[in-house]
């Protein structure tokens, strides 16, 4: 695939379902947890139990209590963006995933750094594997080692103690487009890993399995169908190709197992999620295709042989890019009065779903947790959404549809917890629309990501914390949060659900009743979930925190007013005595742009260059960057902007991961997206002056 490919940069669109908000005084039917695979001293894997429901049994801090929480300790990372993992523990040490294919291993006593290691991540690289590069979200614990994978597509094994590699295998070619940001799962002695490519409309989506000890290769499963006359890998290929139309092969891709993988130790099945289909309008697809297997779908495969088992399409033919690969839960509920192991998934389409573990059936009504005006229902009898065609912005002007969930999901990667206490799911949620159209003049990739504009499409922008019964399909009770993207939750037995906000606050709630416990301002926006173990008989939180356009969250707090602070490892604890410093003031007053300022339809065009090619992913929307390692382009000063050409066709700062566009940005481009920066900076210099004005 040639490089010069214009990125189509798709986020996530969602729609929001009104959901009524009665309380139940009913016990959840639900029944036993399974033992979590060690001890309550430990948090190994990603969602804790072999359940991955981000469940604690631990009850010392409780509802009764979680008001005293206190900082115990914090450690500064040594890196520029924000964590987003969940902190792994074991035997003393919390793990943790930083940018750059920085693994860290700090003291669970003390927060003290013991050891660092680097997987020596080389620029340049292209630019998905460059964004990639900065965005981990998590590790991956097996015995002795802990496993993480690379924005350059490979997967390392780490010796825990000494910090240093054990193995490391190629699992994705960075040079096709491809890039890891998600994290490892094992079980069954494996290792799962599967990329993404940011829906650049390149590739087919697979999942790996390794052997944990050796790093050999075990299987590799597909998720889309390739060309036919290449031959299909499998039975399950040859099928999916039927749903695709015609010459499908050469119009796109997708299907990218980009974060959820579950290993079900209930039935000896690997669980994955699949991204949409690229490009993202159905008419630039195989012509006459129908569900497009395996895109957006729960799929179940043979941990042994990575066999295809079953799956559930959440969104068939998308036009929205809803993905269904954010992880599911493994719980098992009674349903109609019958025990059954299920899968819990909430995809980026807004609704939530319970399927049967052993065939994916589904085995309630599924029923919307944010507004959604894509589909009336899901039609029980077919498990197929009933879509609705005022959703289609393909069929419409060039004024577009405004779309609900929007671009990132009613629910995306952030991880969802489960009580088996209360029988709720603590979800994340986005309540926002986003604008589609097929004006390519200001969209991308056909989509708004310009997610402000949403503010004024007249619906909600907001987040919220639903507490969901999987059972009855409706809310037992939700908090309003301020941006629509917000951090992931954790639950425990003492009758606490936890979740940072993009804001910076560290927050607990009763479990049952949703009640407000606590509140912590870190300073530091918080998009990873939270884990807690206990250590000499005192129980410890611990989250991890910090900002930058990467790590999706710099958009997001630009808008929302956000938290700006530094990243940062944290540890709470009823006996916690630290305090932190006063956090950096943000940057002062923009200075005045350098002169003069650019023709505006020079600017515009810059704009669509800008877009096409996918400097957002990095620096921004709207050239709007937030605190972290990619600098705000809008404060560049004269000097750095007369190095334009050099920076963008030369490769002046790739040794800094700074793609070189040379085969992306033309000669003749150049101008125009030089004025499309400069003028961005005016826009924020003016407002900012307006506002000052206005005091
Ligand atoms: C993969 C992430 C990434 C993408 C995508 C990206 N950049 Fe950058 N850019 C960087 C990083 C990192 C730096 C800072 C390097 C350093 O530390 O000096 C940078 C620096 C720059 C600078 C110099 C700023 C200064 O103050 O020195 C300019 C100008 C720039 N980028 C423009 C662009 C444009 C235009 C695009 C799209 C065509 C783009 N970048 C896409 C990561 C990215």
């Amino acid at each position: 695939m040639p490089r010069s490919k214009p990125i189509r940069l798709l986020l996530v669109l969602a729609a929001t379902v009104l959901v009524s908000s009665g309380c139940q005084s009913r016990e959840a039917e639900t029944t036993s947890l399974p033992a979590a695979p060690h001890s309550n001293s430990e948090w190994r894997l990603i969602g804790n139990n072999g359940y991955e429901q981000h469940f604690s049994p631990l009850t010392k801090i409780s509802d009764a209590n979680a008001g005293q929480l206190k900082l115990k300790w914090y450690a500064d990372m040594p890196v520029r963006d924000g964590l987003v993992g969940v902190p792994l523990v074991a035997d003393g040490v919390v793990y943790q995933s930083g940018p750059l294919g920085l693994v860290f291993a700090n003291d669970l006593r003390t927060g003290k750094l013991l050891w660092s290691f680097d997987s020596g991540i080389k620029f340049p690289l292209g630019v998905i594997p460059a964004w990639g590069s900065r965005l981990s979200r998590g590790l991956a614990i097996l015995d002795d080692k802990v496993f993480r994978a690379t924005g350059d597509c490979r997967l390392i094994a780490i010796d825990r103690t000494s910090g240093k590699k054990v193995w490391e295998a190629q699992s994705c070619n960075p040079d096709e487009y491809r890039t890891i940001t998600g994290a490892p799962r094992v079980g069954d002695g494996k290792v799962f890993i599967g990329n993404a490519n940011a829906d650049s409309g390149v590739g087919r989506g697979f999942v790996d399995a390794y052997d944990a000890n050796t790093g050999k290769r075990l299987w590799r499963f597909y998720t889309i169908p390739g060309d036919p006359s290449q031959g299909f890998e499998d039975k399950a290929m040859e099928m999916a190709s039927k749903t695709w139309g015609k010459e499908y092969w050469k119009k796109g891709g997708g299907g990218s197992v980009w974060e959820g993988i579950t290993y079900d130790p209930r039935t000896d099945l690997v669980i994955i999620g699949t991204d949409g289909s690229i490009p993202p309008s159905p008419l630039d697809r195989g012509e006459g295709a129908g569900d497009e297997l395996f895109t957006n779908a729960i799929v179940a495969l043979k941990a042994d042989t990575g066999e295809y088992v079953w799956h559930y399409s959440t969104t068939p033919g998308d036009g929205w890019n809803y993905a269904a690969a954010m992880p599911v839960i493994l719980a098992d509920l009674k349903i109609d009065g019958q025990a059954r192991p299920t899968v819990l998934s909430a995809p980026k389409n807004g609704f939530f779903y319970v399927l049967d573990a052993r065939s994916g059936k589904l085995l309630n009504q599924p029923k919307p947790i944010a507004r959604v005006n894509w589909a009336s229902h899901v039609d029980m009898a077919t498990g197929r959404p009933v879509k609705l065609p005022d959703a289609e912005w393909w069929n419409k002007g060039p004024e577009g549809v405004v779309v609900f969930p929007y671009t990132m999901g009613a629910h995306n990667w952030m991880p969802m917890s489960f009580s088996p206490n209360t029988g709720l799911v603590y979800i994340p949620v986005s309540e926002a629309g986003s604008r589609i159209s097929t004006d390519p003049k200001f969209m991308i990739g056909r989509v708004d990501v310009d997610i402000y504009h949403s503010k004024t499409h007249g619906g909600p922008f907001k987040g919220k914390l639903v507490a969901w019964d999987p059972i009855k399909q409706e809310p037992r009770w939700q908090h309003d949060l301020g941006a629509p993207y917000q951090g992931g939750t954790l639950a425990t037995a003492g009758n606490v659900v936890f979740q940072g906000t993009t804001e910076g606050q560290f927050r607990a709630y009763s479990a049952d009743r949703g009640e407000p416990l606590w509140s912590f301002d870190t300073g530091s926006a918080i998009l990873g979930g939270a884990s807690t173990v206990e250590v000499d008989g005192e129980q410890i939180v611990l989250v991890a925190a910090g900002s930058g356009t990467t790590a999706s969250v710099g958009f997001m707090q630009q808008y929302s007013g956000g938290a700006g602070g530094p990243p940062r490892l944290f540890a709470f604890s009823l006996q916690g005595k630290a305090t932190m410093p006063p956090l950096q003031p943000p940057p002062g007053a923009m200075p005045e742009p350098p002169a003069p300022r650019p023709v505006a339809a020079l600017a515009l065009k810059g704009k669509a260059v800008w877009d096409a090619t996918g400097c957002e992913l990095c620096h921004g929307f709207k050239v709007i960057g937030g605190p972290g390692s990619v600098p705000d382009l809008r404060r560049i000063g004269a000097a750095r902007l007369g190095l334009f050409p050099q920076i963008i066709r030369g490769g002046l700062l790739t040794p800094l991961g700074m793609p070189d566009y040379r085969e992306m940005v033309s000669e003749d481009d150049l101008p125009a997206l030089r004025a499309y920066v400069l003028e961005q900076a005016w826009l924020e210099y003016d407002s900012q002056k307006r506002s000052k004005d206005a005091d």
